[in-house]
């Protein structure tokens, strides 16, 4: 027993004395790599012997952790987890720097073991690497699902969902009083719904899965969004930062993605026979699944399970955490929201507001990107790698790095924003307070370049009017105690507890 304790000692002391001659070496290639491009390298933050600075990043909260790091090291600094180099882009310059100009030496993605499961082995149009595929994966969910064409072919489904939100609430208040009101249990719902049905045609209440049994729509909906976000979350999995010591095993999670893997594939696979049977007997359909099996007919099953699984999650998650934030801050701003109440009133009058409405309502659309810039769901945009040597800030950087480009930290650049962290729609607005449709592009909320994110035009309809119609309908308060929470998860911004709100409808 003591021997073999000995000799695992042994192999973990050679194991680290390995890696950190294999981490000396890169780093004297990169630094001879600098000196030969005449450019400076990448400043450095100091971190512990072959970790790196990995203690620094345990509370996964990386994005915010890297704007304190802007004050002493700049917008680009490099820093070192196990045996990974990541240079961090923190102000809009370099960040669109290396998304736009500098793209073709960064344009691919290495994903952690976990990620991978998650993103069925980067078949998906936001995590697969650029190239053909990709851009014919990105010409259908357009095409199909996001672009304006499909937007106004869909736009049913989005009022349907505006309708059932708001009876839902009113029936909450009927029910309830003032008791407060779990928004998000409501709203992941209705979203989920509208996503089935953007994806597979229909909003499923029960499905029948060989491996699974009879599965009830909250069931799909934890096996579909939940696990894999969960999965998602815990993903960085610390052998994915030092190779050498991959063979370690690590079975419970190992288990837990089999387990998600496995249900999930099962659940998508049932929802695809069955809606594939009603296309067949020629049932008018008008779903991205539809479209996938008449025009994607290279694509196997399993590619088209990940490709529709993709438009699920995507329109449920981002669209819910924006929503969320943006009441919560409505809801501590009574001022702010009566400004925006009499606003929506002087353009809609005794009439709901509708999409129509949205280009002629410039604080509506202030605080929508205002929530975007403060609490942006994708903080940190998925990890780049460097295949071929670049530069990026003036800065020279070495093939094998990898880039992580930091939305918020762009956001919380004090160069670029008046006092940052306040949350403050106004600013949005010019001295005339009129609409300026390029607020996009001023959080860079979506990203830039060949990876601009096609969903844009879903979220900003669907948020829009849904703090619209919301703010209409009801007045927003928070329970008291509710100020302060204002924690979230991990590297996806959402409130960490759900938002808890008094609502009193406005015509009693
Ligand atoms: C507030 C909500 C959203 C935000 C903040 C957001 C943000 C982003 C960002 C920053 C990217 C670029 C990632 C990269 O450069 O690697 C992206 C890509 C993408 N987003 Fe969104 N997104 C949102 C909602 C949605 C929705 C609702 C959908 C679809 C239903 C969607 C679909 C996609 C897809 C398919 C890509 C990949 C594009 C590509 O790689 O070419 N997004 N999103």
């Amino acid at each position: 027993m003591g021997t073999a304790i000995a000799m695992a000692a042994l192999a973990v002391a050679l194991g680290a004395l390995l890696l950190w001659l294999i981490i000396w070496y890169f780093h004297e290639q990169r630094r001879r790599g600098s000196q030969d491009s005449q450019l400076p390298p990448v400043p450095e933050v100091p971190g512990l012997p072959v970790i790196g600075n990995a203690l620094q990043l345990r509370e996964r909260k990386p994005h915010s952790i890297f704007v304190k790091w802007v004050k002493t090291y700049g917008p680009i600094f490099s820093i070192r987890v196990g045996s990974k180099s990541i240079v961090v882009l923190n102000n809009q310059d370099v960040a669109k720097e290396a998304m736009v100009t500098r793209f073709s030496s960064i344009s691919t993605k290495r994903l952690s073991k976990a990620l991978s499961s998650v993103t069925f082995d980067q078949c998906m149009v936001a995590m697969c690497d650029y190239g053909d595929f990709h851009r014919t994966m990105k010409r259908h969910i357009i095409k199909n699902v996001l672009g304006p064409n499909a937007q106004k072919r869909h736009r049913v489904h989005r009022d349907t969902l505006i309708d059932n939100l708001v009876k839902d609430l009113h029936t909450h208040v009927k029910n309830n009083g003032l008791q407060p009101v779990n928004f998000r249990n409501i709203y992941s719902s209705e979203l989920f719904r509208l996503a089935m049905k953007e994806a597979i045609g229909r909003d499923v209440e029960y499905i029948n899965v060989e491996e699974l049994g009879r599965l009830s729509r909250p069931e799909i909906y934890k096996i579909l969004i939940i696990d894999p976000i969960e999965v998602g979350l815990e993903c960085a999995d610390w052998r994915d930062f030092f190779p050498l010591l991959k063979w370690v095993p690590q079975r419970n999670f190992g288990r837990k993605i089999e387990k998600m893997e496995f249900r999930r594939l099962a659940v998508m696979k049932a929802l695809i026979k069955e809606q594939s049977k009603q296309a067949a007997s020629g049932e008018e359909m008008n779903c991205y699944l539809k479209y996938l099996l008449t025009e994607g007919e290279t694509l196997t099953e399993k590619q088209i399970a990940s490709l529709l699984w993709e438009v699920v999650i995507e329109s449920s998650d981002t669209t819910m955490v924006t929503a969320e934030w943006a009441l919560f801050e409505l809801a501590k701003s009574p001022k702010l929201q009566e400004s925006l109440y009499e606003e929506i009133q002087s353009i809609c009058g005794s009439d709901k507001i509708t999409e129509e409405h949205l280009c002629r309502l410039p604080l509506l659309d202030a605080v929508f990107h205002e929530t975007l810039r403060t609490h942006i769901p994708l903080p940190i945009v998925p990890l780049r790698y460097v295949h071929e040597d670049t530069e990026l800030g003036g800065c020279y950087v070495p093939a094998g790095s990898e880039i992580a480009i930091n939305l918020y930290g762009c956001n919380m650049d004090e160069n670029r924003w008046e006092k940052p962290e306040e949350w403050n729609p106004e600013r949005f607005l010019d001295d005339k307070k009129k609409y300026t449709p390029s607020d996009s592009y001023k959080t860079m909320a979506f990203g830039a370049g060949k990876r601009l994110c096609p969903g844009a035009l879903q979220v900003t309809l669907i948020v829009c009017t849904t703090i619209g119609r919301l703010v209409q309908e009801f007045e927003w308060r928070l329970k008291d105690g509710e100020e302060e929470d204002v924690d979230t998860v991990g590297i996806i911004n959402q409130k960490l507890h759900p938002m808890h709100a008094v609502i009193r409808p406005r015509n009693l």
